[in-house]
């Protein structure tokens, strides 16, 4: 049929007030997409234990899965590298949300620790019950000496997760193939028990989080009510999935398994903290963690910031509370999420630990970091002046996700964009004694972001702020 000009027009014009528009339309996902099967998915490896020696790995399936297997292999090039390998019964927990507002999801969930695996060595695994198997995926244990390693870390994904998130995931992969864990600083989602936004950001990150261990944490947006009437009522609990989805250390306070925990890796002890409930609890345990810490490096994680991006967001109830601790033990470098903008920082080192001879101005206090990696994006307000603190770079506007290697001495951090442009740098280098010098790279680094300088947020009405 041929085609009349009359028509060519109406679609052009059509196809340019659809690219003109001003609201963005997510997709809009089917409810029932977020439905498990007896095929294993949500699957997620995390450390439980000593990264040198285990591993862990937790899916989801429909109630008609009650048996979970796990099976590990040095992995080989032969494709039957798994004649090798070893069979792991897992365990199996039903999570019965279906009366939990927005989950409404009845799901078995299904763990395993693989554990007497050979240091520094790299091994294929996969999951199921026996019938439906996952894929073999490869992931390498953890050396037992401070070898070099690099990981990721990024702020809230939160929003947009599947549409917008899934390409700064995947360019962080992309950059760093060889980073050996994702921590993931809480609000990864927006609606705590969601069963849908957990499936956008298990679908967002797809085989990553198979690979790549997660160190998650919660965020403020981890918690809610079950029911309206919880919501009335001011009642929250953390996400229905979190204890179910994940396999974490038992190491952290009574109370808050697998919500507070640490890890060591390679000579570096990272430990996650929960900055929503029982605070001053965690701040004796923190204290006591970093006083036994063996390692050369210290890297603490959590939501909300102790150095706000934005000036109406302080938390200084929290920053009273840790702050002195981060700052006897000299913590190297602090992970945080939650103001949807980028800032990075330091504080001076305590008089008490800098060393005779040695002038204050040339080395540095713990560094702050507030990153963000979804779709939804605050100002940045003020300085952190107020603080006693020194702000040295911030973004608004953009994705990031942050690259960060430790070898030896140095701890180097980079920031890149969703677009894989270094953002930020720095490097910490450790003295004998004493805090860590300070070497700034921004310069390294593109131009700031603003709003004033990027596409506009705020015309996209129907995302809300
Ligand atoms: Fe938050
Ligand atoms: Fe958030």
């Amino acid at each position: 049929m041929k085609t009349q000009p009359i028509f060519l027009l109406a679609a052009f014009l059509l196809s340019f007030s659809l690219y003109a528009q001003e609201d963005y339309v997510r997709p809009n996902l089917p409810s029932k997409w977020r439905l498990p099967s007896e095929q294993p998915d949500h699957i997620v490896l995390n450390f439980s234990d000593d990264p040198a020696t285990t591993m862990s790995a937790t899916w989801r399936t429909d109630t008609r899965t009650k048996q979970a297997f796990g099976e590990v292999a040095i992995a080989t090039a032969a494709p039957r590298f798994w004649r090798n390998g070893k069979r792991v019964v897992g365990t199996t927990e039903t999570m019965d949300a279906s009366r939990v507002k927005s989950a409404e999801t009845k799901a078995n969930y299904h763990s395993v620790t693989f554990t007497g695996l050979t240091p520094d060595t790299l091994y294929a695994y996969r999951v199921g019950d026996g019938e439906h198997w996952s894929e073999w995926i490869q992931f390498r244990t953890a050396s037992e000496e401070p070898e070099p390693f690099s990981f990721l870390y990024v702020g809230d994904a939160q929003n947009n997760i599947l549409d917008l998130w899934s390409r700064l995931i995947r360019e962080g992969y992309r950059t760093a193939p060889d980073a050996r864990f994702i921590i993931h600083a809480g609000d990864m989602v927006n609606d705590a028990h969601s069963e849908l936004e957990w499936h956008e950001w298990f679908t967002a990150g797809g085989w990553i989080h198979r690979t790549l261990p997660s160190l998650p944490l919660p965020g403020n947006h981890e918690y809610e009510g079950y029911t309206e009437l919880e919501e009335e009522q001011d009642i929250s609990h953390i996400s229905v999935q979190w204890h179910p989805q994940f396999t974490l250390p038992q190491n952290g306070p009574d109370s808050l398994k697998e919500q507070a925990y640490y890890v060591d890796y390679q000579g570096t002890r990272i430990i996650a903290l929960n900055s929503i409930e029982m605070k001053e609890k965690q701040a004796e345990w923190v204290d006591q963690v970093l006083a036994e810490n063996p390692h050369r490096w210290s890297v603490v994680t959590f939501h909300h910031p102790l150095f706000s991006a934005s000036g109406n967001r302080d938390n200084d109830e929290l920053r009273e509370l840790w702050k002195p601790i981060f700052d006897k033990h000299q913590v190297d470098i602090v992970l945080q999420g939650h103001d949807h903008s980028y800032a990075r920082g330091r504080v001076d080192p305590l008089a008490e630990n800098v060393p005779d001879g040695v002038n204050t101005r040339d080395v540095t206090g713990t560094v702050y970091v507030v990153s963000v990696s979804g779709g939804k994006m605050y100002d940045v307000k003020g300085d952190w002046d107020d603080y006693e603190a020194t702000r040295d770079r911030a973004a608004e506007n953009t994705q990031l996700f942050q690259l960060i290697n430790i070898d030896g001495n140095t701890l180097r951090y980079e920031a890149y964009t969703a677009v894989g442009e270094l953002y930020d740098a720095f490097e910490l280098i450790k003295n004998e004694e004493g805090p860590n010098q300070y070497v700034e790279l921004q310069n390294e680094a593109i131009p700031p972001f603003t709003h004033e300088n990027t596409v506009p947020y705020r015309l996209e009405k129907s995302q809300g702020n």
